[in-house]
């Protein structure tokens, strides 16, 4: 195997869920980030997992080759590759690791396995200031909802979780039942930019740091049906103000259990992550918070929220000065995640 060099060059392959990506990273550096979005998923209203895979199959060898080209590398120059091993779809996932074991062989050069969660939260480490340890990341994305306390970047503890949908599923759930297209958080987030929260839904009473959100999209159904059985224009006629209250419901919830977090653990480093951690509410609602709360907030550029493979070499990066490499039998782990607390010690 190479022997580790500080001004490491690393490619990173990211193919967890319906994202093609590569990027080339070089001593902590992002040179490169190259996404392939899979577009043909918005007509089935989710991501099909077969398709994804077989898209991934098609796309993975372009995107490095134009992250590579992009960041003026060739293979020769690389040192590792890091890959993400879960958690996500077990095909997108295979498509990836194949790859990087495949590369891997091939130039002699180590493996690097990534926490795709793990990713999201040190994405905050690719751009300065990064935060100060320790700091809590609330991370929101499509499949997660989770509050983490970050030690340092290779240690870090779940204190709260969603009990059944995520923040990223709320979203999309209700973009389906307003006739919007998938994935609907990003067209509700541009909607209510023109609509006022007039409604109000309810907020689910969890203890603890954890989350719910299955009894919230619940009475957005039902809310819908009855006023649409009086009025059926209803949800046409008021589509932004819709949109505008249920994002200001989730973003309540979210930056609720967020503040409850800092209070108990007295940190005031606070961070967010993941694709719900572009929504404006929440952007906003999280600034507002900082003046308040007394907060330093670490807020990521749009392209570090949604999946990247930026944030998987810089996950790759940190693991790389460590030296903890993976071995060639490595597989996707569907259900990776980040330990919760009751597994401390
Ligand atoms: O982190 P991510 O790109 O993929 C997963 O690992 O899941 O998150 C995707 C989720 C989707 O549910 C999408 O609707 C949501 O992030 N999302 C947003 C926004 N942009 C992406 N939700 C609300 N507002 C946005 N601007
Ligand atoms: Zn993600």
């Amino acid at each position: 195997m190479a022997r580790r060099k500080n001004n490491a060059v690393i490619l990173a392959i990211e193919s967890s869920c319906d994202d093609t990506s590569a990027a080339v990273m070089v001593d902590g550096k992002v040179r490169s980030n190259e996404v392939a979005t899979q577009e043909m998923h918005r007509a089935y209203g989710g991501v099909v997992p077969e398709l994804a895979s077989r898209v991934h199959q098609e796309n993975i060898t372009l995107v490095v080759d134009v992250a590579l080209r992009n960041a003026g590398v060739k293979t020769e120059d690389l040192n590792a590759i890091a890959f993400t091993r879960g958690p996500g779809l077990m095909g997108s996932l295979l498509v990836g690791i194949s790859f990087a074991k495949g590369l891997s062989i091939g130039l002699g050069i180590p493996l690097i396995e990534v926490n795709h969660m793990e990713a999201h939260v040190l994405a905050h480490f690719i751009d300065l200031p990064t935060p100060a340890l320790p700091f809590l990341c609330l991370t929101v994305s499509g499949g997660h909802t989770e509050i983490i306390r970050v030690e340092t970047p290779l240690e870090m503890t779940r204190l709260g979780k969603t009990l059944d949908d995520a923040a990223g599923e709320a979203f999309d759930k209700t973009g389906k039942m307003l006739g919007l297209e998938y994935p609907a958080g990003p067209i509700i987030d541009r909607l209510a930019q023109e609509g006022a929260a007039t409604y109000t839904f309810p907020k689910p009473q969890v203890d603890g740091l954890d989350f719910s959100f299955s009894g919230l999209k619940t009475a957005i159904l039902y809310f819908l049906r009855d006023r649409v059985k009086t009025s059926p224009g209803f949800i046409e006629e008021n589509l932004n103000d819709i949109c505008a209250s249920v994002q200001d419901t989730i973003t309540d919830i979210l930056v609720d259990k967020l503040k409850q977090a800092s209070t108990e653990t007295g940190i005031r480093e606070i961070a967010i992550a993941g694709g719900v951690s572009a929504n404006k509410s929440l952007r906003e609602k999280v600034r507002h918070s900082a003046a308040k709360m007394g907060w330093q907030i670490h807020i990521p550029k749009i392209e570090y929220c949604t999946d990247n493979a930026a944030m998987i070499a810089m996950a790759g990066h940190f693991k790389y000065q460590a030296g903890r490499f993976t071995s060639l039998e490595a597989v996707p782990d569907v259900r990776l995640g980040i330990p919760g607390r009751h597994l401390e010690g």
